[in-house]
């Protein structure tokens, strides 16, 4: 049994990761602004008030873990609205910045003494996040944050390698969630248990890749 982390739990590919978990078995922490009736059905520890956008509530999430160590943290929250060239509206981009790229390092940071040797990290960025995979333009805010997570993370990847802690960007694939519409190729089950199976996969060998959840290598 691993003892799971799970930031931005309560709706979509968060929930679904955190029902997974706690269905075979590991000691699961879920952690959010405010929890759902689908969350709290699960009956797993609930760690509530975590806005990644603030030191408050990352403060409040130490606080609920206390001395307990980690074997994995995923850091899921994140959030997309559209802004194309036409009408670019910078702080609708700034916004995605908080949570996005910014939140997200927040959270690693402060759980860095909980990570312990051979724990990993793995954050939910997005292919559109990736320089290579750009051939259609537009989506600035979104677009440029999730770059800026996979520089994050890359980063992380380095400072955290010393701490014997695997750094994994991972993308869960076109998802039916309430961020896209309940558009996509897949459901929260398929890319859920896909992106466990990387985390499981993936080690320090890997450390600071880019995946999709498929079990592609996706370029930066
Ligand atoms: N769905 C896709 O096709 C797709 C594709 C590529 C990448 N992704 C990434 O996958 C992740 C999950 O997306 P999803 O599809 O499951 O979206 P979702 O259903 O919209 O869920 C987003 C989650 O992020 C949380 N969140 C947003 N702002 C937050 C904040 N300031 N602090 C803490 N939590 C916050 C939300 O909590 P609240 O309910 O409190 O807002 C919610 O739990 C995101 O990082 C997204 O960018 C999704």
């Amino acid at each position: 049994m691993s003892r799971v982390l799970i930031v931005g739990s309560n709706r979509g590919i968060g929930l679904e990761l955190t029902r997974q978990l706690a269905a075979r078995g590991d000691e699961v922490l879920a952690a959010c602004r405010k929890p759902s009736p689908e969350l709290l059905a699960l009956g797993v520890e609930v760690i509530e008030g975590v806005d990644v956008r603030e030191d408050a509530g990352v403060t409040r999430l130490l606080e609920a873990i206390g001395e307990r160590d980690l074997d994995l943290a995923v850091v899921v929250a994140g959030v997309l609205t559209r802004v194309d060239l036409d009408d670019l509206d910078f702080d609708v981009m700034r916004a995605q910045f908080e949570v996005n790229a910014l939140g997200p390092l927040r959270v690693a940071a402060a759980l860095r003494p909980r990570l312990s040797r051979g724990s990993k990290l793995a954050l939910i960025t997005s292919r559109m996040g990736s320089l290579a995979d750009n051939t259609s333009g537009g989506h600035y805010g979104y677009r440029m944050s999730k770059a800026a997570l996979n520089m994050a993370g890359r980063s992380l990847s380095v400072d955290l390698r010393a701490d014997d802690v695997t750094v994994l960007l991972l993308h869960p694939g076109f998802v039916r969630t309430e961020m896209t519409g309940h558009q996509g190729l897949i459901d929260v089950s398929e890319s859920a248990a896909g992106l466990l199976e990387r985390i499981h996969a993936l080690g320090l060998e890997e450390t600071g890749s880019f995946w999709h959840e498929s079990g592609e290598r996706l370029e930066f």
